[in-house]
């Protein structure tokens, strides 16, 4: 298996589903890189499912740099998205510019951008400098506050008419995908007909090109929040507390370390040692 190219992922629209999932770290990375994903995301809600702050936005550029860097260090096959965080995006497009420059350059093959007034100048330019960007409309969480808060998006003819025409602004500066985030499911599907690009679907039910989830909520390690969109396929946090209690009742009951999990000295130098603790 190799990397997906920009163009392979475009040829799937219609095709084939694309499957995405989150991921900020080297371990997880791995095991996803051999599960055969087509893309991970290196999103921003790593600010809440690692780092346990209240917003995305709070997120800095560096911190979203050493995890992209620790998720390329362990995909051979999957192709790396970064998220531009709110620090990226909202200081021009020079800083923008040179801030997804280095997630290319640390291994990621094209960043996402989310959705807010004035992001046009910016996805231009980076574009227009040959790094591929995803788009982002619907619920865009780094400009939650300006939208009413964490709900779904496009409900009403206005919305709904701005967010055809958002999609629309960005498949033409040239994105090569689109996420669709808490989308009414007819709004979505009129949206991925509507555009020549992927459709990426959160929340925004099954008429898109592909899907992406928070792999911490797939695994049902993050307890938080749980929103309805999302499927958990494991317990890994109850499994996680399980191991722990486990591990805390060996040790209080001198089970661990046992002679497996333990160095041995050679006799003959042990012996040599210890007659001369015994030597005055
Ligand atoms: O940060 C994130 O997790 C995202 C989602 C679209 C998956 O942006």
């Amino acid at each position: 298996m190799s990397k997906l190219t920009i163009e392979n992922i475009k040829e799937k629209k219609g095709k084939e589903k694309i499957v995405i999932l989150t991921c900020y770290d080297y371990s997880f990375a791995k095991a996803l890189d051999e599960a055969g994903l087509d893309m991970v995301m290196v999103g921003d809600s790593m600010a809440n499912v690692v780092l346990g702050l209240g917003q995305t936005l709070e997120i800095s550029f560096q911190e979203m740099l050493s995890h992209t860097k620790a998720v390329a260090r362990a995909t051979q096959n999957t192709f790396v998205i970064a998220d531009m965080p709110y620090e990226s995006c909202h200081n021009g497009a020079s800083r923008a510019f040179k801030d997804a420059r280095a997630f290319i350059r640390a291994g990621a093959g094209a960043v996402k951008v989310e959705w807010f007034r004035g992001c046009q100048s910016i996805i231009k330019k980076l574009i227009q400098n040959n790094i591929p960007v995803m788009g982002h409309v619907g619920l865009t969480p780094q400009t939650a506050h300006l939208l009413g808060g964490f709900k779904v998006q496009g409900k009403d003819k206005k919305s709904a008419l701005n967010m055809i025409k958002q999609s629309k602004t960005l498949e033409k500066l040239g994105v090569f995908s689109l996420v669709l985030e808490c989308v009414p499911s007819q709004l979505s599907k009129f949206i991925t007909e509507s555009v020549s690009i992927p459709t990426i679907g959160i929340g925004a039910g099954k008429f898109c090109d592909g899907q992406v989830l928070v792999l911490y909520d797939v695994l049902g390690l993050y307890r938080k929040i749980s929103p309805r969109f999302v499927r958990r396929y494991g317990d890994f946090f109850s499994e996680t507390k399980k191991i722990a209690l486990n591990f805390v009742a060996d040790i209080k009951k001198d089970n661990f370390p046992g002679e497996k999990e333990s160095f041995l000295m050679a006799e003959q130098e042990w012996d040599d040692l210890s007659s001369s603790f015994m030597c005055p």
